[in-house]
């Protein structure tokens, strides 16, 4: 019986980095696409060439590495932003240009100020000018789902007849519900002029907790591209997850049919916890699929029949997603071989100085604390990951604090390679460490958020801070991880202060890339 491809299209580095606090950096991108590749996604969309320098290089980054997943860049239907996708993508393998016009009424009267007649022009132009840079585009009709259908007609017949390959048709407010999706996937299917040679594609938002759901039914109607994020990040409720759309698509085969993904779902745990690792948001523990509870019997009747015979409870077994064995004992008498092994499993390619670098750290650790788990070496990673691109590093702090001691701070940094040392008080130690920290950066910016986990069980588990910082309308995360509290702390301080001035160096050259 022959396969049909369900496409699957990554949009994480894209839509799902714009949600606040889900913003990378070059290297955080790089590492995420190359995982993505691993992972078998047929699409990446690397970012919005022309919403600031960063996105640019990003994109850049990721086409000039990628071969075997086709890079995708968006851009609106204005010449300049097709033209800088176009150069961030001149030497991927397999480029594709994404553009995008919204087509409801709502948003041609209030947001466009354009007639129908200017849109179609419009659509039309643009795609023949992506034309001109690269075989493969998509265009998407924004707010499809709000769109008058008979006019959705008329904007893909103009996109097809101007080259595009793929036309999605978003539910860019989450407002659509599976069996009108559905309805409007036909009716496209049969009116547009040459749907037969294109590819229909779906991208759904989850205001109303429906993204997935909306998209599978998408798909029974004949969808061939399902667009979506990875733990279904992205803006405001987020985007369709990856992880649940092709576990159901693999796992209800019976209604489904011949429709199969690329994917290597064993590849989907290591990614999910990578993304959680780099971002710092743990997917909620009762998340299908990745969530820490996703195959955890606690009812005892439940455990009985499982332990009877898996399939009375279990649907898909944590195998299927690559989910490691979590009493994974590493110590200190593991090698570099043991650790290189769980890396991979985990699914990190780390090779050279930052093997190097990973691995004393893991030693370090291991001198302070018996076992270390999969969520100790993810925050390893993390940690040495974050050492790139920065400005600010921590050197050496110690603090006075408790019930007799008012608190105080002697902080050193390092702040462009030069030695810098300051003292303050406050009203905890860890407002004492920042209070310095803020002095020796000189930063403008606002503590929003502080928030303490320990990442393992036991009195000797490794704390991880996560510490939100915004200064002119953008946030940040920042995380550490030490079994010392105060300095997770400071690290993670350091680390949000450096992601503000990476951003800082960024010149922003469109309007912000709120879509
Ligand atoms: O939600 C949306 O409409 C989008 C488009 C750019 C595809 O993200
Ligand atoms: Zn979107």
């Amino acid at each position: 019986m022959s396969t049909e491809l369900i496409r699957i299209f990554d949009t994480t580095l894209r839509d799902g980095e714009q949600s606040p606090g889900c913003s990378m950096n070059l290297s955080e991108k790089l590492t995420l696409a190359r995982q993505l590749e691993r992972l078998g996604v047929d699409v990446i969309e690397a970012g919005f060439p022309i919403a600031s320098n960063g996105d640019f290089e990003s994109v850049q980054a990721i086409a000039n590495e990628l071969k075997a997943t086709q890079v995708c860049g968006l851009a609106r239907t204005g010449s300049a932003d097709i033209m800088r996708a176009a150069e961030a993508l001149e030497h991927a393998a397999s480029p594709r240009i994404h553009t995008f016009i919204a087509t409801s009424d709502i948003h041609l009267e209030h947001k466009l100020r354009m007639s129908r007649e200017q849109v179609l022009e419009e659509v039309g132009r643009a795609v023949e000018q992506a034309r001109g840079y690269v075989d493969d585009v998509e265009f998407s009709a924004e707010d499809a789902t709000r769109s008058d259908p008979d006019y959705l007609v008329e904007v893909f017949d103009t996109a097809i007849a101007a080259g595009a390959r793929t036309c999605n048709v978003p539910d860019t407010v989450g407002y659509t519900q599976p069996a009108e999706y559905a309805t409007l996937i036909r009716l496209l299917r049969e009116r547009v002029t040459g749907a037969q040679d294109v590819v229909f594609a779906v991208h759904c938002h989850d205001d109303l907790g429906l993204a997935v759901a909306n998209s599978l039914s998408a798909v029974l109607a004949g969808a061939r591209q399902v667009e979506c994020t990875v733990n279904g990040i992205g803006e405001r409720a987020g985007n369709t997850s990856m992880e649940e759309v092709v576990m159901a698509i693999k796992t209800r085969r019976d209604v489904y049919g011949t429709v199969e993904s690329n994917l290597v779902t064993t590849e989907i745990y290591a990614t999910s916890r990578m993304l959680s690792s780099i971002i710092g948001v743990s997917v909620q523990p009762n998340k299908a699929i990745v969530g820490d509870n996703a195959f955890a019997h606690e009812a005892g009747i439940h455990q009985d029949g499982v332990l009877k015979a898996p399939i009375t409870y279990e649907i898909l077994t944590p195998q299927s997603i690559g989910r490691p064995s979590n009493e994974l004992v590493l110590g200190k008498h593991s090698g570099r071989h043991a650790f290189r092994d769980r890396l991979a499993e985990l699914g990190f390619e780390l090779e050279g100085a930052d093997f190097q670098l990973a691995f004393e750290r893991f030693k370090d650790l291991a001198d302070k604390k018996k076992t270390i788990f999969n969520e100790d070496i993810e925050a390893i990673v993390a940690d040495s990951a974050m050492q790139t691109e920065e400005r600010f590093e921590v050197e050496d702090l110690s603090i006075l604090s408790g019930t007799f001691a008012s608190p105080s701070a002697t902080v050193s940094l390092r702040v462009d390679g030069e030695r810098v040392k300051a003292d303050a008080q406050g009203i905890g130690p860890v407002d004492a460490v920042f209070k310095a920290i803020a002095e020796l950066t000189e930063t403008k910016s606002e503590l929003e958020r502080y928030q303490v986990n320990a990442i393992t069980g036991g009195m000797d588990a490794l704390g991880e801070v996560s510490v939100t910082v915004s200064e002119d309308g953008r946030k940040v995360i920042g995380h550490g991880a030490h079994p010392d509290i105060i300095v997770a702390s400071a690290k993670a301080y350091v680390h949000a202060l450096n992601k503000l001035a990476w951003h800082k160096r960024q010149h922003t050259i469109s309007e912000p890339k709120g879509i």
